[in-house]
């Protein structure tokens, strides 16, 4: 077995000859875009995240007093697309809380809304040098392997995470095994051939049965109709007040009270559940129901859930 020593040697080779060194949050030391960056990589692959969202939301909004100057629909307007729209609207929150002018340690930055342990850890480790480990999911799978262990608590997870950590090379070390996470150490076919920690590796025999497989969970059909309702010209909107999508704007949902026409069925899928929607044009909503209406050229300037983008892209021009 090599020593760790061995092994951080070959990590930092590994990294410095095949690390992602051109991903533009690598390229700055600027708090702000770094901090950006691990919040849509939260849940977002890199490629989405390079291709769509980072350097057009840096265009909109070149610094965090710049997000915290804007309306929270217009940071949600930015996010349209990327999902997960609570990061959207902590993310707001952050920027109002902090002035736009980030906590410098991991320790305060943990404190601001949707910053987790292993986030505040990454930012203060790539903006300010701290010395701190993280713990996203590659490098848990990697942990998991490298201790050949199937399941372990939280709790253990960040103590291997700390016998594994280079101390000396934090910046390197943080950003190689999310490389190594993302590149070799997959989910599937692993190729420990090309593993730099492989001679340290206690799973190296089977790294496929490390971590222990979870159950997929069957996502649930949601169903849903969708009311098209106009009056000069003008749509039927109201804006979200629940937690999932709140502050975005859709198409009323609810019964077909009186004449309506079914126009098609759209379908889409979320983390929890895939949403299949009936559209109706529809000569009236129900009772009661608050909408306000806007002109298609309006409907493009707000931020609108998934399915409701899609369904003014298809049925309203
Ligand atoms: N995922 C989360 N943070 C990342 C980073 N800094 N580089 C690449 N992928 C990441």
């Amino acid at each position: 077995m090599a020593s760790y020593r061995e092994l951080h040697a070959a990590l930092q080779a590994w990294y410095l000859k095949e690390g992602r060194h051109d991903l533009p949050w690598r390229q700055t030391r600027a708090p702000y875009r770094i901090y950006l960056s691990e919040i849509m990589l939260q849940q977002t692959q890199v490629a989405t995240v390079l291709e769509r969202f980072y350097f057009p939301f840096i265009e909109r909004f070149p610094t965090l007093a710049a997000v915290a100057e804007a309306s929270e629909e217009a940071v949600l307007k930015a996010w349209e697309g990327l999902g997960y729209y609570s990061r959207a609207r902590y993310l707001h929150e952050t920027a109002k809380m902090t002035g736009g002018i980030l906590p410098k340690s991991a320790e305060e930055l943990e404190q601001l809304p949707g910053i987790g342990r292993s986030t505040a850890r990454a930012i203060a480790c790539f903006a300010y040098g701290e010395s701190l480990p993280i713990l996203d999911a590659n490098v848990r799978r990697i942990l998991y392997r490298f201790f050949r262990r199937r399941k372990a608590t939280e709790r253990e997870l960040w103590q291997m995470a700390e016998r594994l950590f280079d101390a000396e090379h934090p910046y390197e070390y943080n950003q190689a095994m999310m490389d190594l996470g993302a590149t070799i150490c997959r989910p599937r076919n692993p190729e420990c051939d090309r593993c730099p920690l492989a001679t340290g590796c206690r799973g190296r025999k089977a790294p496929e049965r490390y971590p222990e497989a979870r159950r997929r969970q069957s996502v649930p059909i949601r169903r849903a109709r969708i009311l098209l309702h106009s009056r000069e010209e003008r749509w039927a909107l109201q804006r979200s007040r629940e937690r999932f999508h709140g502050g975005l704007w859709h198409f009323p949902r609810g019964d077909v009270a009186g004449k309506g026409r079914l126009l098609g069925s759209e379908r889409q899928s979320y983390s929890h559940f895939t949403l299949v929607a009936e559209v109706w044009k529809v000569e009236a909503l129900p009772p009661e129901t608050e909408a306000v209406y806007r002109t298609p050229q309006e409907i493009e300037e707000l931020p609108l859930g998934g399915i409701d983008r899609k369904i003014q892209r298809l049925y309203i021009r």
